[in-house]
């Protein structure tokens, strides 16, 4: 399998966009992983700190490494929005591939501080790491300046930014203020976190405009509760779970294999 930082430089030169979707059980992962396989993408799979918490970071660990050598499949397993040294520390250790560290709650030198330390300590592990300044969804958008100061200190190889998105809300992309950070992040990966609730249009112009990693957690989460709404409604009466729940799983791939073409990284691996 070819390594991230491979499909990262392709993605930057060639704009197009790695995927990222969450998960936090076997239903969602198999839509996925069904997907990816069936338009040829690498693809991210995230866990939270709460979708790691409940589902187990080994059992995360093994599900993705068991379907990648199953289908030869380009998958890297990413912890998302890790809020401690500690907790992306144990991912690592655990055997995530990547990890984000999001410091953006705190003030702009404790989060270099503690971006450093854990790049410096995924680095000895051969880990990539995605710093984060300036919450999703805040009000403040990523300074340009700061972004690039911010890179350039820790050594992160990706930056998640604040253009307007919001975790699960809707929001508008700030397509001139992402080309401003673009222009002093240079060819550092950008990415987009909150794409959910953008439009095709957008999440387009954001690809051209330099964002090389778009993170989808809430269509999933609304595919798989439409999904099995669907099904309950037909047949309210049904009790075999891998009946019902591959009703949910084509669902919740139909998204995924939107999004996928969406950001053009069908055909990549
Ligand atoms: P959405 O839940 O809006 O899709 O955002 C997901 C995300 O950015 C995960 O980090």
């Amino acid at each position: 399998m070819s390594s991230l930082d491979y499909y990262f430089k392709r993605a930057v030169k060639e704009k197009w966009a790695i995927p990222q979707f969450n998960f936090s059980n076997l239903e969602t992962l198999k839509a996925i992983i069904g997907a990816a396989k069936d338009l040829r993408s690498p693809v991210i799979i995230g866990t939270s700190e709460g979708e790691s918490r409940f589902l187990g970071m080994e059992q995360a660990v093994s599900l993705v490494r068991n379907f990648r050598d199953q289908f030869n499949l380009s998958l890297f397993l990413n912890l998302d929005h890790g809020k401690s040294f500690d907790y992306c520390k144990l991912a690592v250790d655990k055997g995530y591939d990547t990890c984000h560290f999001d410091g953006s709650g705190q003030e702009f030198n404790e989060n270099i501080a503690i971006t450093k330390k854990v790049v410096k300590y995924a680095k000895s592990k051969k880990i990539p790491v995605e710093g984060e300044i300036e919450g999703i969804g805040s009000d403040t958008l990523t300074d340009p300046e700061k972004a690039a100061f911010f890179c350039r200190e820790t050594g992160v190889e990706r930056l998640a930014i604040n253009i307007g998105t919001s975790h699960g809300g809707e929001g508008q992309i700030q397509l001139s203020h992402l080309a401003k950070i673009k222009e002093k992040v240079g060819s550092l990966p950008l990415v987009l976190h909150g794409a959910s609730g953008v439009s095709d249009e957008e999440v387009k112009g954001a690809i051209k405009s330099g964002i090389a990693k778009i993170n989808v957690n809430t269509a999933l989460r609304k595919a798989f509760k439409d999904g099995l709404k669907e099904v309950f409604g037909e047949k309210e009466e049904e009790i075999v779970p891998y009946k019902y729940m591959s009703k949910v799983v084509e669902r919740i791939k139909g998204v995924v294999e939107e999004k996928i073409k969406l950001f053009g990284s069908f055909d990549r691996m």
